[in-house]
Parts: structure tokens; C-alpha cells; sequence
């Protein structure tokens, strides 16, 4: 079981803080799934944490068969989710599901063990263009990662109708979205 208990004298020093990972599952530039982890990663760090961004195109991640060997890639991507206190997936949905960068990127890294999944504590969210939100991927993320042994937070940050969503300068503004990152927040520190 992890946990580690965060103590007020550990926020002191920033090489102590806590470490939130972002991992996105659109790899697309203008992806607004992106833009929601840039938002959070804002909200994040305004609350003293500190934020590090787990781009998965910098990962050696060819599509997942068994006659592969292990690309290095793999171990490198595992090391660093475990090195996390707390990871957010920030997910587009495709087709009522998760997109398959993102579970390759599960899969692969599950074949190294379950270490990673199980340290941090998981956050998830996601941003669609139309009003619902992604509820049916940030489910079935829910469910991969709660089956792999992770510790993933009731709180699901989902972002309707991406067009109204943030302002000019990238900031969350619409409700529910805004509340559910801040209760998102607040659930981080209280597992951390
Ligand atoms: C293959 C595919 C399937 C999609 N399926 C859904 C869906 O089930 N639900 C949804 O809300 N949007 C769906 N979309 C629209 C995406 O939410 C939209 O393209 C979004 O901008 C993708 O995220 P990104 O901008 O972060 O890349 C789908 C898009 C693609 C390309």
C-alpha cells in the first residue's frame, strides 16, 4: 500500500513539494485536451504544487504486440509515473472510449509490472467539444487503472463544450469544470 503522509513542514522547501505528472492522450497541437492539462497544471502549481508534463511522443511506444521487445522507452515511462506523487490523465474520448495512445502507453508499461500504477494517486479528466464531457472514456480509464492497483480519485474534472471553456489567456472559467478542479485539488493533497 502506498501513502505517504505530507507533513506542513514538507511544503517548506519547493525540492520537497509534492510532484503532480500530466499525461495527455491527444498528441494533436492543437489539441484542447491539451490546453485543459496547461489550465490545470496552472491551478496546480497556484496551489503549491509542483507540475511536471509526460509527453508520451517522447516515449519510444510503437503499437504494443507480444513478438516485440521491450523498447527502452517503456521502463523510462514507468520510472518516471512511479517518481510522481500524483498523475492527472487528461484524455480525449474516441468512440465513447479512451484513445489507443493512451492505452498502448498503459499496456506496454503494465507488461514491467504494476509499481507505477499503484504509487501515485490518479487523478483523471477530459475535454470534448460537445456538452458531455467525456464522461464514458474518463469511466473507462477509471476502471483500467483502479484494475492495475491504482489509487484514482472520486473527483473526474470533466470539460464540456471546449469552445467556451477557457479564455483568451487559457484559463478554466466554465462550472462545473472549475469546481471539479479545484475538488480535484483538494482530493490530491488529502492522498498525498
Ligand atoms: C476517432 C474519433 C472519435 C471520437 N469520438 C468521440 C466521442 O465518442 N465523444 C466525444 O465527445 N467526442 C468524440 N470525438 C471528438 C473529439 O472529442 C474531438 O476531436 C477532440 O477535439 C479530440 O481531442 P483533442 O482536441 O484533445 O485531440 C472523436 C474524435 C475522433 C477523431
Amino acid at each position: 500500500m502506498r501513502r505517504k503522509t505530507m507533513h506542513e513542514s514538507d511544503f517548506m522547501s519547493s525540492d520537497t513539494l509534492p510532484v503532480i505528472g500530466f499525461i495527455c492522450g491527444s498528441l494533436r497541437d492543437e489539441s484542447i485536451n491539451k490546453r485543459l492539462e496547461k489550465a490545470l497544471i496552472k491551478r496546480f502549481k497556484r496551489a503549491g504544487l509542483k507540475t511536471t508534463s509526460i509527453n508520451l511522443a517522447a516515449y519510444d511506444l510503437p503499437l504494443y504486440h507480444g513478438d516485440l521487445d521491450l523498447p527502452a522507452g517503456v521502463k523510462k515511462l514507468a520510472r518516471k509515473i512511479k517518481s510522481c506523487d500524483g498523475v492527472i490523465v487528461v484524455s480525449p474520448e474516441y468512440n465513447g472510449g479512451l484513445p489507443p495512445v493512451l492505452k498502448n502507453a498503459i499496456d506496454w508499461t503494465s507488461t514491467t509490472g504494476k509499481a507505477h500504477f499503484e504509487t501515485p494517486y490518479w487523478g483523471i479528466a477530459s475535454c470534448t467539444p460537445g456538452p458531455m464531457s467525456g464522461i464514458m472514456c474518463m469511466r473507462q480509464i477509471n476502471y483500467i487503472l483502479m484494475r492495475l492497483g491504482a489509487h484514482v480519485s472520486p473527483v473526474q474534472v470533466g470539460v464540456g463544450k471546449a469552445q467556451l471553456a477557457f479564455d483568451s489567456k487559457g484559463e478554466l472559467i466554465a462550472e462545473p469544470s472549475v469546481s471539479l478542479a479545484d475538488n480535484l485539488i483538494e482530493d490530491m493533497l488529502a492522498h498525498i
